[in-house]
């Protein structure tokens, strides 16, 4: 086995597991882990919530949700169930959840310091309506996103990722009003967890190194 990828899978059994715990994450949870790629977070979701617990687990890209099912067997974990699909399905309203994993994505959404992105806000909104009173709602951001804008005329134009800028993602943050954007939702920004880990080289290697992975926050809403 490749070493990047016997790494990758002792991350998610222990690092993973550990993170997703220091979130609020707990056993017999029911979890949607929106945009979960290949499974990243939904393996050691699906090992913290346990048999007794679900992770739902939905894509918007086919080859994703394949190797995610994949993954799944050879973890042999039977409580994660992948979908093809967005925000717009209705399967993903037949289940209420107990928290929710919006992992790496929404900065690559809404980049604009207000959620204007369409997309972000339909994600939100499907978010607000299945989460169970109380439940959880963790973000991870990392520096490599575009939060930096140029201002002329009113104007506002991308000048480059928080890392080009050599910006600190709590600053990108701030900037950004991603806290605020939130608790508009209906969310309370309880806590900030350091550690993610970001699998953009993931997919740009066969065998990436994982020490040289950049490392970002997850922060964690309660819907009240
Ligand atoms: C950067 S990857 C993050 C994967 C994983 N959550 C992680 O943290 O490593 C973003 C994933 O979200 C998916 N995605 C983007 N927009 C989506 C949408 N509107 N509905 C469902 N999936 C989406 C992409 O196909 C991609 O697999």
């Amino acid at each position: 086995m490749l070493m990047g990828w016997t790494e990758y899978l002792k991350w998610q059994g222990n690092e993973g597991v550990r993170l997703l715990s220091e979130c609020g994450v707990c056993s017999e949870m029911n979890i949607l882990d929106f945009g979960c790629g290949i499974g990243e977070y939904s393996i050691p979701a699906s090992i913290v919530v346990g048999e007794n617990g679900k992770v739902i687990a939905i894509d918007n890209n086919l080859h994703r949700v394949n190797a995610l099912r994949e993954n799944c067997k050879k973890w042999g974990v039977l409580n994660v169930q992948g979908m093809k699909c967005n925000e717009n399905s209705e399967k993903i309203r037949e289940h209420s959840y107990d928290c929710v994993l919006y992992f790496d994505l929404y900065h690559a959404m809404g980049k604009e310091p207000q959620v204007r992105s369409e997309e972000n806000q339909r994600i939100l909104n499907l978010i607000t309506q299945t989460l169970k009173p109380n439940g959880l709602l963790l973000i991870s951001v990392f520096s490599e996103m575009c939060l930096i804008w140029d201002e002329k005329n009113g104007e506002r134009t991308p000048k480059g990722s928080l890392k080009a800028q050599k910006v600190s993602i709590e600053e990108g943050i701030r900037w950004f009003c991603m806290i605020e954007t939130i608790e508009k939702c209906g969310f309370e920004f309880q806590k900030r967890i350091d550690e993610a880990l970001h699998f953009d080289e993931f997919y740009r290697h066969s065998d990436p190194d994982m020490n040289k992975f950049e490392r970002g926050n997850i922060y964690v809403f309660k819907k009240i």
